[in-house]
């Protein structure tokens, strides 16, 4: 690659430079192995799966995720570890965002393998109440708060020495995200960082929600300010991230980015897929049923859904419009729209076609996706790899979702796990009238494809049995060799 920063004031030819690489990556990114493959299975996913299935070797080294190595829950883990965490917030409510979902799901796993677990992070604000998993009350991780609400690393760090003193050193630290400074990272050789979102991610989704922008419509000074800015902090990042020993990317694509545009060594670099809940995401026929029947839902319907933030950035301008021109052609077609923020009122106003529920607590979620024919996503922001998908996909529900590379690479993998779009209103419309043309018995058989492939990759079992090998590999390298006697 042409790219190589040695002085980083003299800006704009290497930025120039920089920006047409980082474009030519993004492009290929998005261009690459194509949908175009007419068989069930997609040559890159079938070549990437039996690559998981036939590896050997060292764990260090591999490019594919580790979700899909065979590791078993059966039996203890060959060795206790003493893992340190560092989240600049532990969920303290019953809406968390998924960098604290993902730290509660991964370390209440591990505390239940028998690892020792100590979490560091900022004092809950008054409002909100711990949630009941997350106390060390019933065996679960150790929580260390700051004083403050707001994260503070000095601070988390002194916590973080004070138990090292008391309890011994531990055998691993996991930052999520930069909750980990870089100035401390480079003192801790047995640090794993895992990345929600990287700026190179943030650079597409600037660049998806300008284009997104309908001609009447002013960009902010704001917006235009964050996308300017936004090639810099790329190159902040690129610079920075060398500092973290250990690299865990949440997606495949992140970790080609990681590894090809970071410029990380690939043997530092290691792809962990989030997890969801098994037992709270399943198949559920009846239950789906008397929630369609709650809803007042006419028999025979088609329902597609929606969930998450209502928000621009989560792409509702392009669905609300595309549903509207959808439903005037096609009465008998509902969606489902499932969660709060501005556009809620907006998608109420599409009349008797739409059923806008506002928030949906955690445990009506199940009946919500189990009550559709199809999960749509129509995000513009690909940072970090949407938990939504999973949940659908584990619930047997074929999804409809933008096509970024992270979706593309890690969730709709095969042409039979649904459709995926470029960011536009016309695309998204193609896409729902081809739902819509292919009918709820179609969509049922694609979403029993997509509930195997979930069971075998997205459940939070594989995600945390991933990351214990992960970490038992960084204490000792003798577990970085795969497979071993008890795998
Ligand atoms: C957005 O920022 C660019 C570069 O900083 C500038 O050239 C352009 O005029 C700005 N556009 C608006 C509408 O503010
Ligand atoms: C690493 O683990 C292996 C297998 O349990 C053990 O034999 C070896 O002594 C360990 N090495 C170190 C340095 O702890």
């Amino acid at each position: 690659m042409a790219f190589r920063p040695k002085k980083p004031n003299s800006a704009s030819p290497t930025t120039l430079l920089l920006l047409l690489t980082l474009s030519a990556v993004a492009i290929l990114l998005l261009r690459s192995p194509s949908i175009s493959t007419p068989s069930y299975r997609n040559a890159a996913t079938s070549s990437a799966r039996s690559k998981a299935t036939t590896f050997s070797g060292d764990l260090r080294h591999a490019h594919f995720s580790w979700n899909s190595l065979r590791l078993t829950p059966d039996g203890p883990p060959p060795a206790r570890l003493r893992i340190a965490v560092f989240t600049r917030k532990w969920p303290v409510s019953s809406a968390p965002g998924g960098m604290e979902r993902h730290a509660l799901t991964l370390h209440s796993a591990l505390s239940g393998r028998g690892h020792a677990i100590h979490v560091f992070t900022s004092a809950p604000s008054s409002s909100g109440e711990l949630l009941p998993e997350g106390g060390a009350a019933g065996g679960g991780p150790h929580l260390h708060f700051l004083s403050g609400t707001n994260w503070r690393c000095d601070e988390a760090w002194a916590l973080y020495q004070a138990e090292v003193e008391h309890g011994g050193a531990f055998d691993v630290v996991h930052s999520e995200s930069v909750a980990v400074f870089h100035r401390w990272a480079r003192r801790i050789p047995n640090l794993a960082v895992s990345w929600h979102g990287i700026s190179l991610e943030a650079l597409h989704s600037g660049i998806y929600q300008d284009l997104a922008r309908r001609p009447d419509e002013p960009l902010s000074p704001a917006f235009n300010r964050s996308l300017g800015g936004s090639i810099y902090k790329v190159l902040d990042e690129i610079r920075f991230f060398h500092h973290y020993a250990h690299h865990v990317a949440i997606s495949d694509s992140t970790g080609e980015m990681l590894r090809d545009v970071y410029q990380i060594p690939s043997g530092r670099v290691h792809v962990i897929l989030n997890g969801v809940e098994e037992d709270k995401f399943a198949p559920d026929a009846s239950l789906g049923d008397a929630f369609r029947a709650e809803m007042k839902i006419p028999l025979g319907s088609l329902v597609m859904g929606v969930a998450g933030r209502l928000v621009k950035d989560k792409g509702h301008p392009l669905l609300y419009e595309a549903f509207a021109k959808l439903s005037l052609r096609h009465p008998n077609v509902y969606l489902v729209v499932a969660g709060s923020g501005p556009w809620a009122q907006r998608y109420a106003e599409l009349g008797r076609n739409v059923v806008a529920l506002g928030p949906v607590p955690p445990e009506k979620l199940r009946a919500f996706y189990n009550s559709l024919d199809v999960f749509l996503n129509p995000t513009l922001r690909p940072q970090g790899l949407d938990l939504t998908l999973m949940e659908a996909m584990q619930c047997g529900k074929p999804v409809a979702a933008t096509r970024f590379p992270s979706i593309k690479g890690t969730i709709v993998v095969d042409d039979e796990f649904g459709y995926t779009f470029a960011p536009n209103v016309e695309a998204l419309l193609e896409v729902l009238e081809k739902v819509v043309g292919e009918g709820p018995a179609r969509l049922a058989e694609r979403g029993r494809a997509c509930k195997n492939y979930a069971q075998s990759m997205f459940t939070a079992t594989k995600m945390s049995l991933a990351y214990e090998r992960l970490f038992l590999c960084i204490k000792n390298n003798t577990y970085c060799s795969y497979p071993l006697p008890f795998d």
